[in-house]
C-alpha cells in the first residue's frame, strides 16, 4: 500500500503493545520506527548505573540534568534490527528490565529529561515517513501528526503480555509485580505536570484487548485509506 509522507503518532498506556504495533506498521508501510520510551528507559538505566537514583528511589536531579549534555543515546542497526545504544554499549536488554520499568516514570516526569528526549525525536521527525510511539507524541512532540492513535487495553491482559515478554528474555517476575508496575506507571504518566499522558482530541482510540496484531494492522490501513482517499 502506497501512502503519502506522514507521521503516525501512537500514544497510550503501558504495555498496550504500542511498539510491536508501530514496528509492524513501519515494516508494512515502509516508515521509520522510533521508540521514544527507549530514550526515557536509557536515561533511567544510565541514572541507576551511575548512582544518580538512590536505592530508595530518590533522584539527584541536578547531577542528572548536568549529565544530559554529554549523554549519547542513539539507535544503531548492527544486524539485529534497530537497537538502543549509550555511547558504544548496546543497552537494549537492560532497558527493558523491570528494574528500569520501576524507575522510569519519575525520571520521565522531569522537564529537562523531556526536553532532551523531545529534541532527539523532533530531529528524527524532520525526515517525515515516521511512526513513533510514546505517551505525548500526538499531544506535545508532533501535535501536527497526520495520524494519531491512542492505545488502551485491559490491565490484566497487558500484565500477562508483559510477563510473557519478560519471561522470553529470561527475567523471572510474578504477575502481581508486573501488574503493580503497569498501574503505577499509568498513574504517574497520566498525572505528571509536564506532558501528561492524555488522548489528543484528534486521536482515534484503539482498544486491542481482544485483537491480534494482524487485525490491528487491517484497522490502521483502513484508517489511513479513509483519511487519504486511497483505494
Ligand atoms: O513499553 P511500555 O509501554 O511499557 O513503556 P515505554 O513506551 O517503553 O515507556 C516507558 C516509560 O517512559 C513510560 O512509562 C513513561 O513514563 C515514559 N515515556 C514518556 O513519558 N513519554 C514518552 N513519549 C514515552 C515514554
Amino acid at each position: 500500500m502506497q501512502i503519502p509522507d506522514i507521521i503516525i503518532a501512537i500514544d497510550g498506556y503501558s504495555s498496550t503493545g504500542k511498539s510491536s504495533f508501530a514496528k509492524k506498521i513501519a515494516t508494512e508501510l515502509s516508515l521509520l520506527y522510533l521508540d521514544s520510551g527507549a530514550l526515557y528507559r536509557s536515561v533511567t538505566f544510565y541514572a541507576i548505573s551511575n548512582g544518580i537514583i538512590a536505592p530508595s528511589g530518590e533522584i539527584d536531579r541536578q547531577t542528572l540534568c548536568k549529565s544530559l549534555h554529554d549523554l549519547d543515546i542513539h539507535f544503531e542497526d548492527r544486524g539485529n534490527g534497530s537497537e538502543t545504544y549509550i555511547g558504544d554499549r548496546c543497552v537494549e536488554k537492560e532497558i527493558r528490565s523491570l528494574a528500569v520499568s520501576d524507575r522510569v516514570s519519575p525520571i520521565a516526569a522531569i522537564q529537562e529529561v523531556r526536553e532532551y528526549v523531545d529534541e532527539k525525536l523532533r530531529e528524527f521527525g524532520k525526515k517525515k515517513r515516521v511512526v513513533m510511539d510514546g505517551r505525548d507524541i500526538g499531544t506535545t512532540v508532533f501535535p501536527d501528526a497526520e495520524i494519531k492513535i491512542f492505545m488502551t487495553a485491559d490491565p490484566m491482559i497487558r500484565a500477562q503480555r508483559r510477563l510473557k515478554e519478560l519471561e522470553s528474555k529470561g527475567e523471572k517476575n510474578t504477575i502481581d509485580e508486573v501488574l503493580r508496575n503497569i498501574k503505577e506507571r499509568d498513574f504517574i504518566d497520566s498525572h505528571r505536570e509536564v506532558s501528561p499522558l492524555v488522548k489528543a482530541d484528534d486521536a482515534v482510540v484503539l482498544d486491542n484487548s481482544n485483537m491480534s496484531i494482524d487485525q490491528q494492522l487491517d484497522w490502521v490501513k483502513k484508517l489511513i485509506k479513509d483519511r487519504f482517499n486511497i483505494d
